[in-house]
């Protein structure tokens, strides 16, 4: 095994925890590697006025790979006051840094797979024929355009005269728009390019391919979006027909893929979608899977950078808590995503199946797993903390499934 650089960027909140916890699972597993860390997020912003540090952006330009945890994003009048005193009125404006990465490289692939963990107690169960409880094996990979979209940050609230005079142009404008105040405005733009949106397209497609997926459902709003969508729906069509013959390419709106998400969510096999849907899709899936102490992602660039963090936030209501209770799993599966990558495929097969195992075996689980509301109490009702669901993953790396021959490693289970 080569020994690595991993940038590790922790950013805020939870976000610390849970990489401080991945690495040592890592570790543990065997993958030999060194971590850097990055700085990112909100100490970053208060304190030197930018979340998203030059040297960080130095860092993940020279190792090309960074596991992140979550930063805390804050409105424009809080990010404003929490500056520090010295850096006040100067003009500074935030903007979200794990936003700003994914542009900076763009890493406009982004990968968030949703699969059925055997014997998880959250997973999505529903009623079949004659009452029976069903238990649908979901296995969805989602691919999101990461860059472009709602969340490409082309945004007015009371345009100026150039942009006004460009939205005046649009007869649709005029007649649904034209008699309000300029200052009532706000505008989000929806931009999406022939090249981003070819690209996941392509991702999506070949994924399908080589992993054994029937299908490729193109999940947006042609109907109604006819620009963006429109163009989407019809690169997903041509590229389906010239390339990729032999999967089928499925089309759903997502207002009514949100509803079959319940009915037959076991149907789908790869999802790809624009920059929000992708992002609402993604959750949704994830519900039916365990939620966001599960649901991972990977984002990578055409140029060989790649960041790996849990689709979770910082979720700051459990930051300062003395003991950790948020589920390390989600981050966990996203290095796993890393290794493989990296083509470490056998340490992330080893971690993978330790982490499954102790989701099975259900002795060790954190509050969300045991469905309590998020308490300091929970441990003492029973719920692991997020190092003892960490310490019960490494108890198995280590006899189970080490890869240290003097133990039994189970190669082919
Ligand atoms: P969140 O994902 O941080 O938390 C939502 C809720 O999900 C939590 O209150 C908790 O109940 C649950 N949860 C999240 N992670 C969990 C885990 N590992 N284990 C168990 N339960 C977990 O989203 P929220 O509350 O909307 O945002 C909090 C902050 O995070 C905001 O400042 C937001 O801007 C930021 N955020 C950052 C993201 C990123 O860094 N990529 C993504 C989403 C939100
Ligand atoms: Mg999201």
């Amino acid at each position: 095994m080569t020994r690595r650089t991993i940038v590790a960027m922790p950013g805020d909140g939870i976000g610390k925890v849970v990489l401080n916890e991945t690495i040592r699972i890592l570790n543990s597993a065997g993958f030999e590697a060194d971590y850097e860390e990055g700085d990112i997020g909100w100490e970053f912003w208060c304190k030197e006025g930018n979340p998203l540090p030059k040297r960080t952006i130095e860092l993940l330009k020279k190792h090309k790979i960074g596991l992140f945890g979550a930063i805390t994003s804050k409105p424009k009048d809080d990010a404003a006051n929490e500056l520090a005193p010295a850096l006040q009125n100067k003009g500074l404006v935030y903007s979200s840094p794990i936003v700003g990465l994914r542009q900076y490289f763009n890493l406009d692939i982004c990968i968030r797979p949703c699969k059925t963990y055997k014997g998880n107690p959250l997973n999505f169960i529903r009623r079949g024929k004659g009452g029976a409880i069903e238990e649908p094996i979901v296995d969805v990979v989602i691919f999101r355009q990461n860059t472009e979209g709602l969340y490409g940050g082309v945004e007015w609230s009371n345009p100026d005269n150039i942009v006004y005079a460009a939205l005046t142009s649009h007869p649709k404008f005029v007649k649904n728009f034209g008699s309000v105040p300029r200052e009532d405005l706000s505008i989000s733009t929806r931009i999406f390019t022939r090249t981003g949106t070819t690209r996941i397209l392509m991702a999506a497609f070949g994924y399908a391919k080589k992993n054994g997926y029937k299908s490729v459902t193109l999940c947006e709003k042609p109907n109604v979006i006819r620009e963006t969508s429109g163009m989407m729906f019809k690169l997903a069509q041509e590229i389906q027909k010239k390339k990729f013959p032999e999967i089928e390419l499925w089309n759903t709106n997502i207002d009514a893929q949100m509803m079959w998400l319940t009915k037959n969510p076991e149907n789908y096999g790869v999802i790809v979608a624009g920059n929000m849907f992708g992002d609402i899709v993604s959750d949704g899936f994830a519900g039916l899977i365990g939620g966001l102490g599960f649901a991972c992602s990977a984002q990578m660039s055409d140029e060989g950078i790649a960041v790996f963090e849990p689709t979770h936030g910082s979720a700051p209501k459990y930051a300062d808590y003395p003991v950790s209770i948020v589920n390390p799993i989600a981050m966990v599966e996203s290095a796993c995503m890393m290794l493989e990558y990296l083509e470490e495929k056998e340490v992330a097969a080893r971690i993978r199946k330790a982490v499954a195992e102790v989701i099975e075996e259900g002795k060790v689980q954190t509050y969300d797993m045991m469905k309590m509301t998020g308490s300091a109490d929970v441990l003492a009702n029973g719920a692991a903390s997020t190092q003892q669901m960490a310490d019960v993953i490494i108890e198995k790396l280590k006899t189970k499934y080490s890869n240290n021959p003097d133990y039994e490693y189970e190669k082919n289970s």
